[in-house]
């Protein structure tokens, strides 16, 4: 069980995005649960703000330290009262290092993960140095807030944990999990538009059909992402030797 502690001040978003298909199924069956906390409950503002201007002039508003930080405070209180321990807490942001596959795995063993969203122009710096542990974006470009991050994070984290996909969703052999992308994939009918389904896959040979998925992944992968196709040359230098003596 895995439990995501989202700080936003949008909290029907977050929620209606990941209570749906297979993340609500992993919910429901209790692999997962997720919680949204709303930071502006945790404002101590008598007109409930929680932004204010910078210091030092410019364009837009900051979050303001007090609310970020009590709301931090309750959730990691309740997750020591609950017996575990302290969260790990992802800062959203696109001054982060990148979120990649592997993050995500590194992330799924956490019990608890607590992820906060910036708005306005983004936090004052001196709460996000007490209470962040990780810097994280999910590319190189700007949102207006960290809540589809957010989304993107526990989307990817959760199918990672156990019982959340079935075993047909299985996400052993995959794009990324071997340094390839995934090889191409036909359903019925055997032809459509004219066009049809490579006859290995119809063949009931498995040795051949793992082989040419093999060799179709290697060639998706030198055609639409050559920087992983490299990077998977250098490391499987002898399977490379193999493939090209047979004359593949
Ligand atoms: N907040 C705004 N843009 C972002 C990005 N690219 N990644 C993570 N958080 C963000």
């Amino acid at each position: 069980m895995m439990h995501f502690h989202i700080m936003t001040l949008f909290p029907d978003m977050v929620l209606n995005g990941l209570n749906t298909s297979i993340l609500k199924r992993g919910i429901d069956a209790g692999y997962i649960d997720i919680e949204a906390v709303n930071i502006r409950d945790f404002t101590e503002n008598k007109h409930n703000r929680v932004d204010d201007y910078t210091y030092g002039g410019g364009a837009g508003m900051l979050m303001q330290a007090q609310p970020v930080y009590d709301c931090c405070e309750y959730i990691q209180d309740n997750i020591l009262k609950s017996g575990r321990k302290k969260a790990r807490v992802v800062f959203a942001t696109p001054r982060g290092i990148t979120f990649t596959q592997k993050k995500a795995e590194e992330f799924s063993s956490e019990e608890d993960l607590i992820i906060l969203c910036g708005h306005y122009e983004g936090i004052d710096e001196r709460v996000l140095n007490e209470i962040v542990t990780d810097h994280i974006s999910i590319g190189d470009y700007v949102l207006t807030g960290g809540e589809l991050p957010a989304m993107v994070m526990v989307d990817c984290i959760s199918r990672l944990i156990p019982g959340v996909l079935s075993n047909e969703e299985s996400s052993t052999v995959e794009s990324f999990s071997d340094g390839l992308l995934e090889y191409p994939q036909y359903t019925r009918p055997e032809e459509w538009h004219g066009e049809k389904v490579p006859e290995v896959l119809l063949s009931g040979h498995h040795l051949n059909i793992e082989k040419w998925r093999l060799e179709r992944s290697l060639e998706e992968t030198k055609r639409f992402r050559p920087d992983l196709y490299d990077i998977y040359v250098k490391t499987h230098p002898i399977q490379e030797k193999k493939r090209k003596n047979k004359g593949n």
